[in-house]
C-alpha cells in the first residue's frame, strides 16, 4: 500500500462524480439498516475501486455508499473487512484512508460485540471510550507507513471526547441507555473460551469484538476524529457460558440498531 494507491482510489471515486463527504461511517456486522436513512447518490462496489481490496474468492465485499443524511454529505462503508477473513491490517484499514483522502472530517464506527461487563445486557449499546488491542499487530507496522504520517501515534484519547459527550447528551435526551466502556479487539473468528472471557474481564475490558481497533488506530494516525459504538449481542459470563447462538447475535444487533441510528443521525445534525 502506498500513498499513490490511495490517490488512485480517490481519483477513481472523483471521476464517478463524488463530492467531498463530510462524515465517514463504518457499519458493522448486522448493522446495515442505517443505509436506509441515506438519500443515496452513488453506490460503488468495493471491488470496482482500484486498490480498494484484493478481492478473494470468499470476499462478498460490500459497497461504498454516498449520499446525504440529515442534510450532510456522508460516505458509508456498508460492510467492513476483518482480519478473520484473511485480510491484513492494510486491507482492513484501507477504506479509512480513502475516506479521509476524499475529505471526510469525522468518522463514526459501529460494531457488534460481546458484553464482558455483566452489568451490561445484550441488546444494549456501549460507547467505546478506550480500547485494548489483542490482535497481535498494528496497522501502522509496515515498511512505508511513515509516508502516511507519524507512526508513533498518541493514543491517550483515541475516541473524540467532544463527540462522545455529544452522543451521551443525545442518548439522555432520547431515553437511550448508552453504556460507556473499554473494547478489546481479538482476531477471531472463533469465540472466546471461558478462561479468555475471565482474562478479558481481569484486564479491564467491558466488551469484546473482532474489529474497529485497526480502523481507530489509523484514524488517529491521519487525524480523523472518531467515535465508535458497540451493539452488545451476547453476554460473556465465564461462570455461566452458553454455546454461542449466531442467529441470536444477529437478532440482538437488529434490536439495538434503531438506537444506534438515532444516536448517529442526531450527532450528524450537530457536526
Ligand atoms: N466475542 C467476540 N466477538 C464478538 C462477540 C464475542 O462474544 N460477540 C459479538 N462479537
Amino acid at each position: 500500500m502506498t500513498v499513490q494507491d490511495i490517490q488512485e482510489s480517490v481519483g477513481f471515486l472523483k471521476s464517478k462524480g463524488i463530492n467531498t463527504p463530510k462524515i465517514a461511517i463504518v457499519l458493522g456486522t448486522g448493522l446495515g439498516q442505517m443505509v436506509h436513512q441515506i438519500n443515496i447518490t452513488h453506490e460503488i462496489d468495493y471491488t470496482d475501486i482500484p486498490h480498494f481490496v484484493a478481492a478473494t474468492l470468499e470476499s462478498h465485499a460490500g459497497k461504498l455508499i454516498f449520499g446525504t443524511l440529515a442534510g450532510k454529505e456522508v460516505v458509508i462503508m456498508n460492510g467492513r473487512f476483518h482480519l478473520y477473513e484473511g485480510y491484513n491490517f492494510n486491507e482492513v484499514t484501507y477504506g479509512i484512508r480513502v475516506m479521509k483522502a476524499l475529505g471526510a472530517k469525522h468518522l463514526l464506527i459501529s460494531n457488534a460485540a460481546g458484553a464482558i461487563n455483566l452489568n451490561f445486557n445484550k441488546g444494549e449499546i456501549m460507547l467505546i471510550d478506550d480500547h485494548i488491542n489483542l490482535q497481535g499487530g498494528s496497522p501502522l507496522a509496515f515498511k512505508n507507513a511513515k509516508e502516511f504520517g507519524n507512526i508513533f501515534v498518541d493514543m491517550s484519547a483515541p475516541y473524540h471526547q467532544e463527540m462522545n459527550e455529544q452522543l451521551e447528551n443525545i442518548a439522555e435526551k432520547n431515553n437511550i441507555i448508552l453504556h460507556k466502556g473499554v473494547y478489546a479487539s481479538v482476531v477471531g473468528p472463533q469465540l472466546e473460551t471461558r478462561a479468555e472471557y475471565k482474562y478479558l474481564k481481569i484486564i479491564g475490558a467491558d466488551a469484546v469484538g473482532m474489529s474497529t481497533v485497526p480502523e481507530v488506530v489509523v484514524a488517529n494516525q491521519i487525524g480523523l476524529p472518531c467515535v465508535a459504538i458497540s451493539v452488545l449481542t451476547d453476554e460473556c459470563d465465564p461462570d455461566n457460558l452458553k454455546p454461542i447462538d449466531i442467529p441470536e447475535i444477529f437478532a440482538m444487533a437488529a434490536k439495538a440498531e434503531p438506537q444506534l441510528i438515532t444516536l448517529y443521525t442526531e450527532l450528524i445534525k450537530q457536526l
